[in-house]
């Protein structure tokens, strides 16, 4: 299976899924890595496996519809048969979305926890298990049917930053898992099976 990665920083969800691509049996292979900002850990991380990389970043278009044709445009060109979103902080079109299969990571228990800051919105409220979400992404904020979760543990001194670092080891290994299942014959959501060309294309 093909996938396009999309990223926004330090890449380490994409070089979970890089280095697991490194196994043939893995099913899947990592085609490009796009990014909505230039200068980041993730594109440096594509570029030093020898992986294409494109930035797209909103403020060069002037429209908000222009940035989102324009992305559609060149993942289309690595012909994915699954986007993953791995911390990319920007919300995709409908017409994106009804194009490319496209999964996310959420760092938080969903319906848990929603929006940007998933492990500092836990600690908040004060809740003894988070934990990080992969969904099908839909219109919504994390709302999107949900194919894979993994609970982490609140510990009493946990920090906004040691929190979010024990939950993304998590949601790597969730990330691999799940994509691979995908890749390599489909798994159950909501009784619907998730698959590689179950989108419309
Ligand atoms: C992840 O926790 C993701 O869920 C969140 O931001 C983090 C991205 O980490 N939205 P990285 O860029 O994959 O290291």
């Amino acid at each position: 299976a093909r996938l396009v990665v999309l990223v926004s920083g330090s890449g380490t969800n994409l070089q979970a899924l890089l280095d697991a691509c490194a196994d043939p049996a893995y099913g899947a292979r990592v085609v490009a890595v796009g990014a909505d900002r230039e200068d980041i850990e993730g594109l440096a991380r594509a570029e030093r496996a020898g992986i294409p990389t494109f930035v797209r970043a909103v403020s060069a278009f002037e429209t908000r519809e222009g940035w989102d044709a324009s992305l559609a445009t060149v993942v289309e060109r690595f012909e994915p048969d699954l986007v993953v979103s791995a911390g990319f902080m920007k919300l995709l079109s409908q017409e994106f979305l009804d194009r490319f299969l496209t999964l996310n990571t959420h760092p938080a228990l969903c319906p848990a926890f929603p929006g940007m800051h998933g492990p500092r919105d836990a600690l908040e409220h004060g809740v003894k298990v988070t934990g990080a979400t992969l969904f099908v992404v839909d219109a919504g904020v994390d709302t999107g049917p949900i194919v894979a979760q993994v609970p982490v543990e609140v510990h009493e001194d946990d920090d906004v930053e040691a929190l979010h670092e024990r939950i993304k080891a998590a949601e790597r290994a969730m990330l691999v898992d799940a994509v691979g299942r995908i890749a390599r014959g489909g798994i159950e959501v909501e009784g619907r099976r998730v698959r590689i060309g179950a989108a419309a294309r």
